[in-house]
């Protein structure tokens, strides 16, 4: 049997696993949550949600990719292998429901750093992403041919996942991580100083993003109790849980790491950039609200309309350095997406390789072929509402069922117990036995709540106004077809020796 891969260090190990949880989730999506959710108060049902589902699950899955030395299949199935369908399931819809539509949204980042060059949006910047930009259709069945730009951004996208991934981790992954990840600190960090120093910013953070607003986090109202459902959705997102992505990267380590340090390090480092990157996310809109004399509440938007409309708007606005401020912004957003995408092309490599015990650059190529053909139908015309329909299904089912999949697996399967003891053996930082009561009830618990949330708001109204039968086919649809695919790729038979474990000696080198 070959032996497994590994990382060459134990800071490239989490740079990437920092790599990929922070993404653009970090960017666009936790400002305005904290807006919406109570501003700094809202830092009260994120900090629990971390410590009481986001930690744990993070020891969970690099405590079971180390254990098992594989990608969550791989490790499913040694766990118990009437498992292994739900471990496919993870990477699966990690691929299909993630990767293909966010090589698309670093597409049109890469189309947006060209324009910041001559600020090619214009004065009117939410009809240029709409009309001119993404040639948005009337209807989500109205495909209306590709738009070529978003395409070339796409393809490049994945030619450069490709390029990285093509090698192994330490040589790969962990090179491009150690050259993405202080680069983006960095310029993150400029960023924000330079937002926070624009007029009107620094009152704008005071107001908007560090005020509490304690009584929307009451839990005990209806309204409260969707800040904690948001909280938690928000932490297993931007950690990248519940993909077997961890799984995967915690499998290419060395017998001898510190599991609970390592968890806690990537885990703090990631929320740690959201917040700070709010300051530059509320600088920047508090100053064009300043400008143009609206209040903040008009100004402020989530998702691409936050990264392509308002972004521009406020760049437009700058009294100097328009350009190098764009292409800095788009860059970040560049580099945090790459990092993310690069952990979604593995963790579904990684487990084929391990079933059928291919070669690296075979499957690599074949992977990313697919994902570019598959990414062509959010290049389309019809690509945004598409996206925003996959996105919202994956986020708040596929994810969440992931977590209480791997709550099951590991706190009643293989037993909460076995795995606490292995960490304790191989690390200097202990794990309490408050883990096993977390894993086993709490933090299961607390996800069946959020999925159940979820579903209910599913019945109660129809997600963002879509036709049933749009929800159907690229909800629902894109749920099921990763549930086929799963259950097609548990059906073929291991490769000969890929279930036996065999001791490695690699494994007892010390990562520094
Ligand atoms: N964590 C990433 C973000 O915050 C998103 C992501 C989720 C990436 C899952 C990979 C896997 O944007």
């Amino acid at each position: 049997m070959e032996q497994r891969a590994l990382w060459g260090s134990k800071i490239g190990f989490l740079l990437a696993a920092v790599g990929s949880a922070v993404g653009l989730g970090n960017i666009w999506r936790f400002g305005y949550m904290a807006y919406e959710n109570g501003g700094g108060a809202f830092l009260v049902p994120y900090s629990v949600a971390l410590v009481l589902a986001g930690i744990p699950l993070m020891v969970l899955e690099y405590a079971l990719g180390h254990m098992e030395k594989g990608s969550a299949p791989l490790a499913f199935t040694r766990v118990s292998s009437k498992w292994e369908s739900v471990g496919w399931w993870m990477p699966t819809i990690a691929f299909f429901g993630i990767n293909l539509f966010y090589a698309v949204v670093i597409g049109w980042c890469m189309n947006y750093f060209v324009f910041a060059f001559t600020q090619a949006w214009g004065a009117d910047t939410g009809a240029f992403f709409m009309h001119q930009f993404l040639q948005i259709s009337d209807d989500v069945f109205h495909f209306g041919g590709i738009r070529w730009p978003i395409l070339a951004g796409t393809l490049f996208t994945w030619l450069v996942c490709w390029a990285i991934c093509y090698r192994e981790v330490s040589h790969g992954i962990e090179k491009a991580s150690m050259i993405f990840m202080p680069l983006l600190v960095v310029l993150t960090l400029v960023l924000v100083g330079w937002s926070l120093q624009l007029p009107g910013a620094w009152e704008a953070v005071r107001a908007n993003y560090l005020t509490p607003h304690w009584d929307k986090i009451n839990p005990f109202t209806a309204g409260g109790g969707k800040v904690w459902v948001a909280a938690f959705g928000q932490i297993f997102f931007t950690l990248s849980l519940g993909f077997g992505i961890m799984i995967t990267y915690a499998s290419y380590l060395p017998k001898k790491t510190d599991i609970v340090t390592n968890a806690l390090i990537t885990s703090i480092l990631n929320c740690l950039y959201s917040f700070v990157t709010g300051f530059a996310v509320f600088g920047t809109i508090g100053f064009m609200a300043a400008q143009k004399g609206v209040p903040f509440a008009e100004a402020i938007k989530s998702g691409p309309g936050l990264a392509f409309v308002v972004y521009p708007e406020a760049i437009n606005q700058l009294p100097a350095g328009k350009t190098v401020f764009g292409l800095l912004f788009f860059l970040v957003l560049i580099m945090a997406g790459l990092s993310s995408a690069i952990s979604l092309v593995e963790a579904f490599c990684c487990a084929l390789m391990d079933k059928f015990d291919l070669p690296r650059g075979k499957t690599v190529t074949a992977v990313c072929v697919l994902g570019a053909l598959g990414s062509v139908i959010f290049t389309t015309r019809a690509g945004l509402y598409i996206l925003d329909i996959v996105d919202h299904f994956v986020n708040n089912y596929g994810l969440v069922s992931g977590g209480i999949i791997e709550c099951v697996l590991v706190g009643w399967v293989l037993k909460a117990a076995v795995a606490r003891r292995h960490v304790n053996n191989v690390a200097t930082l202990s794990l309490p036995a408050f883990w096993e009561v977390l894993i086993r009830y709490i933090t299961p618990t607390l996800l069946v709540v959020v999925l159940g949330f979820a579903l209910v708001n599913e019945f109660a109204t129809r997600y963002s106004g879509y036709s049933v039968s749009a929800l159907l086919l690229f909800g629902i649809g894109w749920l099921v077809l990763a549930l086929v695919i799963s259950l097609v790729l548990t059906r073929y038979t291991w490769a000969a020796g890929k279930l036996k474990r065999k001791h490695d000696p690699d494994d007892d080198q010390l990562l520094v």
